[in-house]
């Protein structure tokens, strides 16, 4: 290979390239053909001109969708610290260069094993991810007996790896999933997945974006990114072996031990949940269409909402009550979305309707991320602190006096972060 390039690092530029600006089905077959280049030890030499190739008709893509991307790629430009973008690169580089032997994680047999803590993380901000792992492992009273499963799209899959490959979690057992591989999570088997891909969602998330510029930062392809964000509706199916879950949100923050959550009864509920409801906010008529028939005729307006960021799902209770039929047949309904508009708590609000428990407010305090009046004894008190909201701690308009409870987990010394020019 006298080639002075890393084809990985071109492929991981590539990715994001299309990543950014949506794929089609040809550049997605010329990208098999690179992985199976890269399989064969193929020449580096046709590897780029491969490349070329794909670069040229993305471009070509770029150019139809000039509109639409100008402004989005203004805005990642614009929240995006540099240092986020290099990250991934770097590791991705860094885990290409590994043995096959050198890229997996130890303790396998404890993935399946219902004894243990298992927690549940879907995400593509490997930062984000490693805050909350390290909380939750340094917090724990015993490590060894936590299991932490990951699932982060394509794009990521490389990179988080490398990065918890080089900061494992102490005692704990961590394994890192993409969600490419889920090929039973097809559209002929989810219609949120087939709805997704649909040409007319991602022209309406476009436009969601634009009118909404501030207060929604996720400007890739809606598809995959929103895919990761609807797992949480499929994890019996995703870990088939276990009981019981604590699924997390990559914008929190684990302050003491959280094991107490498995030991809850919930009472034949599905989802363990902080309630979210004030006076007159955060009720069921906010996120739900109550001009809408069906859901006049399902729903009471007033039922407090609860959050997603920190819940505990039973899934036993989960697979013996066929929520994910339930999930599937709304989500059916909603095609038009005339009973909802997009995320996942308005689908969520329903298909765990009467079937959440809710759980005392200070095992999850909300709102570091939009609110700076979150009063400092919730903070105290709190188990699990949530950065929802746009302020989140890694980005610059994150507010300044909650960063540190997210910064402190991590060593700004370690050299990918220095490499990238990340600083607390
Ligand atoms: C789609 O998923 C279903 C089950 O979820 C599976 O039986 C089927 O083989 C999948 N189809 C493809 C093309 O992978
Ligand atoms: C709510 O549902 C009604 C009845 O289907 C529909 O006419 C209306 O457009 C919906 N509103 C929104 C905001 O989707
Ligand atoms: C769940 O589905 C199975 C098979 O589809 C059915 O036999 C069972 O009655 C369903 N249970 C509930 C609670 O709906
Ligand atoms: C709510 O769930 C309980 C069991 O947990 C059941 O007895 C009751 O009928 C349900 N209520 C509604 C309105 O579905
Ligand atoms: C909630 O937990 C806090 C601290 O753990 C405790 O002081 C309080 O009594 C609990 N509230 C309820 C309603 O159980
Ligand atoms: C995890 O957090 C601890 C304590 O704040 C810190 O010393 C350590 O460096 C962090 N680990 C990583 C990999 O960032």
């Amino acid at each position: 290979m006298g080639c002075y390039c890393s084809p990985m690092q071109l492929f991981s530029i590539f990715l994001i390239y299309i990543d950014l600006f949506s794929a089609n089905e040809k550049v997605k077959a010329l990208e098999q053909t690179l992985i199976k280049g890269k399989q064969t030890q193929d020449d580096c030499s046709v590897a780029v001109k491969k490349l070329r190739a794909m670069l040229h008709s993305a471009e070509e893509q770029l150019h139809a969708q000039k509109k639409q991307t100008v402004f989005l790629t203004q805005l990642a430009a614009k929240t995006l610290p540099k240092g986020l973008h290099c990250l991934p690169l770097r590791l991705a580089n860094e885990y290409f260069s590994l043995d096959p032997g050198q890229q997996q994680f130890p303790n396998h047999e404890k993935l399946a094993d219902p004894k243990l803590y298992h927690y549940a993380l879907f995400s593509d901000n490997i930062l984000a991810t490693a805050v909350v792992v390290n909380s939750t492992v340094l917090n724990a009273k015993n490590p060894s007996h936590h299991v932490f499963h990951i699932v982060t799209d394509r794009l990521n899959y490389a990179p988080m790896r490398m990065w918890f490959l080089s900061n494992p979690p102490g005692k704990a057992t961590i394994e890192i999933q993409n969600i490419d591989e889920f090929t039973w999570l097809n559209d002929s088997y989810s219609p949120v997945m087939k709805q997704l891909g649909s040409q007319s969602m991602i022209d309406y998330y476009f436009r969601a974006q634009r009118a909404n510029s501030d207060s929604n930062l996720k400007y890739r392809n809606p598809k995959y990114l929103s895919m990761l964000n609807h797992l949480r509706f499929y994890l019996p199916e995703i870990y088939p072996k276990l009981d019981k879950m604590v699924i997390l949100d990559d914008d929190v923050v684990v302050k003491k031990d959280i094991t107490g959550l498995w030991s809850i009864d919930m009472k034949g509920k599905v989802n363990g949940a902080v309630e979210t409801c004030g006076e007159s906010f955060h009720r069921f008529d906010r996120y739900l269409n109550f001009s809408n028939p069906v859901i006049v005729k399902n729903f009471d307006p007033h039922a407090c909402g609860w959050a997603f960021g920190m819940n505990v799902f039973d899934l036993v209770e989960w697979r013996r009550q066929n929520i994910t039929e339930t999930y599937h047949s709304w989500q059916k309904l909603n095609e038009e979305r005339l009973l909802w508009n997009l995320g996942t708590l308005p689908p969520g609000l329903i298909t765990f309707w009467n079937k959440t428990f809710p759980l005392n407010r200070s095992w999850h305090v909300l709102g570091l991320g939009y609110n700076p009046h979150v009063s400092s004894r919730d903070l105290e008190n709190a188990a699990v602190i949530h950065y929802n909201g746009n302020m989140k701690p890694w980005l610059e308009i994150g507010l300044p006096k909650f960063r540190s409870y997210w910064s402190k987990y991590l060593d700004y010394d370690q050299p990918f972060l220095r490499e990238c020019n990340i600083n607390p």
